[in-house]
């Protein structure tokens, strides 16, 4: 994998990728929404990844929202395509069937901010700054961000966020459920990725399953979500990690599952 604006490092199971455009706050331009793409869909058939780690490069943004420069003179087509773009990313991260952690130290804003949301779940450092403030450039959120905020804290916050352009720092964005945990600066990529480790050592198959009966479910009836549920619980007792799982538990050891 060679990227411009990533750096990839993987750590054991667990894939860090920083975007990297400190002068621009980490803005996500066309080339940087391509190459994240790229990214999650080599991850995908990696053998070796069980879990993927997203931040920002520097200290001072996760990423301050789509590219503005890049976006000023564009006309509705290409606005069109682009949030096609960021909305692709968005679904590929959500379909991955491994977790996705966003570790946000800085600035999430606009198009940053949906990319947090486009993860499993958020962490944040004391430093981090959430938002939504298209509105003050005369536009609204184009990757993914009032639906997904919706779902996340609720339709009332998300229009007080998404029309007020506000600015949130961490602790109300944990208070309001937007991110899962608060941690000092120095201790937020350890933290996500000692979570990861955790995710990385459970059953794949199962990990892959929960990811996708939450996401999908979050889109169906109850009745039809907690059928998905079923089916996907009875399907695991066609692996060989369902085996090992309960076997390891009875015979008091750690299980060893292959993913298969
Ligand atoms: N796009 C392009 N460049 C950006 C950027 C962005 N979203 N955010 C920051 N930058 C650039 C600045 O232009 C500046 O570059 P120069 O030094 O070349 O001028 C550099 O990053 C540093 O930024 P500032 O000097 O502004 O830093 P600051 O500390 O004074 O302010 C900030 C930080 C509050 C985050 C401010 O940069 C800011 O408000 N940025 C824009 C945030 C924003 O509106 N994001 C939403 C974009 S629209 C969107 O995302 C649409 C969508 O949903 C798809």
């Amino acid at each position: 994998m060679n990227f411009e604006t990533l750096i990839v490092e993987d750590r054991g199971p667990v894939r860090i990728v920083s975007i990297n455009r400190p002068k621009a706050l980490n803005a996500l331009n066309a080339q940087v929404v391509g190459e994240l793409t790229e990214l999650v869909e080599e991850t995908a058939i990696s053998d070796t990844v069980r879990a993927l780690v997203l931040t920002g490069a520097g200290e001072k943004a996760f990423v301050a929202g789509a590219d503005i420069k890049a976006m000023s003179d564009m006309n509705p087509g290409d606005a069109l395509a682009f949030a096609g773009k960021g909305h692709a990313l968005g679904e590929e991260l959500g379909a991955i069937g491994i977790p996705v952690i966003a570790a946000v130290g800085g600035f999430a804003l606009g198009g940053g901010c949906e990319l947090a949301l486009a993860c499993d779940f958020i962490y944040a450092s004391t430093k981090a700054k959430f938002g939504q403030p298209e509105v003050k450039l005369g536009v609204i959120p184009g990757f993914g961000g009032t639906q997904r905020m919706l779902r996340r804290i609720g339709a009332a916050r998300a229009l007080e966020l998404c029309m007020t352009g506000e600015m949130i720092k961490a602790d109300e964005a944990l208070r309001i459920g937007l991110v899962n945990k608060v941690v000092e600066p120095d201790a937020l990529l350890d933290t996500a990725v000692a979570t990861a480790n955790t995710i990385a050592s459970m059953g794949p198959l199962a990990i892959a399953k929960v990811k996708e009966v939450i996401h999908e479910g979050a889109n169906k009836a109850l009745d039809d979500a907690n059928l998905q549920e079923q089916t996907a619980f009875a399907a695991l007792f066609a692996s060989a990690d369902q085996k090992e799982g309960m076997a390891a538990f009875m015979e008091k050891r750690d299980a060893n599952f292959k993913g298969e």
